[in-house]
């Protein structure tokens, strides 16, 4: 059997496709930059990709997703849901275009496999479904949007839980939280991410406009994608919603000293007043880990670093 991946080859999406094939699946990997594969430096997934067959899709492109699932519906157990725009201030930039591609994406997957017959789902779902309630914040902490991506997660929840109660499908929600790790290069990412873990890739006097006054439970995208796959190999839940974190709040200034104690040197980063995003932490696990039998193994975010730089630095030579 095997698992279609949308965005598998994102940050997330990557490494769960990864473990997947390391379980000897085969993993069909729905993705817009499908064709760039070769470009781009994902190591791992080079390691298994025989196991892999990569598809070219918009998730917008509602037809082309019908015709990906329906040819290959007779082998799948099953759908993970990663495509999104994450959150960060791009979101805010183009927000129509982005809030489409995180709903109405969200919605062409799961109208799909309704008419195709396939039944379970894992949504890749967000801790911003919670806003800034105060932590640990629990699955049945109620909705809260702060900005217009927690708006677009908590939707893809909704219609997910309904599309399950009406139609008889099996859609759960895998809530993740701040991903940091291999796979996705801090210059890459927003100048908050390279303000805390740019210096492990070389680069320095990062002037970050915000982020200093914040504690968020960063996960290592091993422990992110482990989760989410106990997720979608449990037989049977008792819950649609799951946390999936380390648990642990860190904080920011104590990540940017961490970075510069494993690289060895002083590191010239400044992060401006204020949170990075406006959101509560940490997440309670509690579910995951009784459920699901989830246990995080970066909780100790020194060790996370060190794996991360490992790979940043494998991946410059
Ligand atoms: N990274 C985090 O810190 C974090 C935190 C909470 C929740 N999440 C959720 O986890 C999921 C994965 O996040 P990620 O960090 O891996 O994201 P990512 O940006 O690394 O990956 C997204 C992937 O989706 C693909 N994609 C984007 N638009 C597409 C489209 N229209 N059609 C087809 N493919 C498209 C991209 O090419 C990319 O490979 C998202 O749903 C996100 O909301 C992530």
């Amino acid at each position: 059997m095997s698992v279609l991946i949308t965005g598998g080859l994102g940050h997330v999406g990557s490494w769960v496709a990864y473990l997947l094939a390391k379980q000897g699946k085969k993993v069909i990997i729905c993705d817009m930059a499908a064709n760039h594969f070769e470009r781009m430096g994902l190591n791992y997934l080079e390691e298994v990709r025989d196991q892999l067959i990569l598809e070219s899709v918009d998730m917008l492109d509602y037809h082309s997703v019908f015709e990906v699932l329906l040819r290959h519906r007779d082998e799948l157990e099953g759908v993970i849901h990663s495509v999104s725009v994450i959150a960060g201030p791009y979101f805010q930039e183009h927000p129509f275009k982005h809030l489409s591609i995180n709903a109405m994406g969200t919605l062409n997957v799961y109208e799909t496999c309704r008419i195709l017959g396939i039944q379970k789902v894992v949504n890749m779902s967000s801790g911003a479904v919670y806003g800034d309630a105060q932590g640990p914040q629990h699955e049945d902490t109620p909705y809260k949007a702060t900005d217009l991506y927690g708006a677009s997660k908590i939707s893809g929840e909704l219609y997910g839980l309904q599309y399950s109660d009406t139609y008889g499908m099996d859609i759960r929600n895998a809530r993740l939280f701040f991903v940091y790790g291999p796979g996705k290069r801090p210059s890459h990412m927003h100048k908050v991410y390279q303000g805390l873990f740019g210096p492990l890739e070389g680069l320095d006097n990062i002037q970050a406009p915000n982020g200093s006054e914040q504690s968020l439970d960063w996960t290592h995208v091993y422990d992110t994608a482990s989760g989410i796959i106990k997720l979608f190999e449990a037989e049977q839940v008792t819950h649609r919603n799951f946390n999936i974190s380390s648990g642990v709040p860190v904080d920011h200034l104590k990540i940017v000293e961490e970075v510069a104690s494993v690289v060895g040197k002083k590191t010239n980063v400044k992060l401006g007043p204020g949170p990075f995003v406006v959101r509560g932490s940490p997440l309670d696990i509690s579910r995951a880990r009784k459920e699901l039998g989830f246990e995080p193994r970066f909780t100790d975010i020194r060790e996370g670093i060190e794996d991360y730089y490992k790979w940043l630095q494998a991946a410059q030579t």
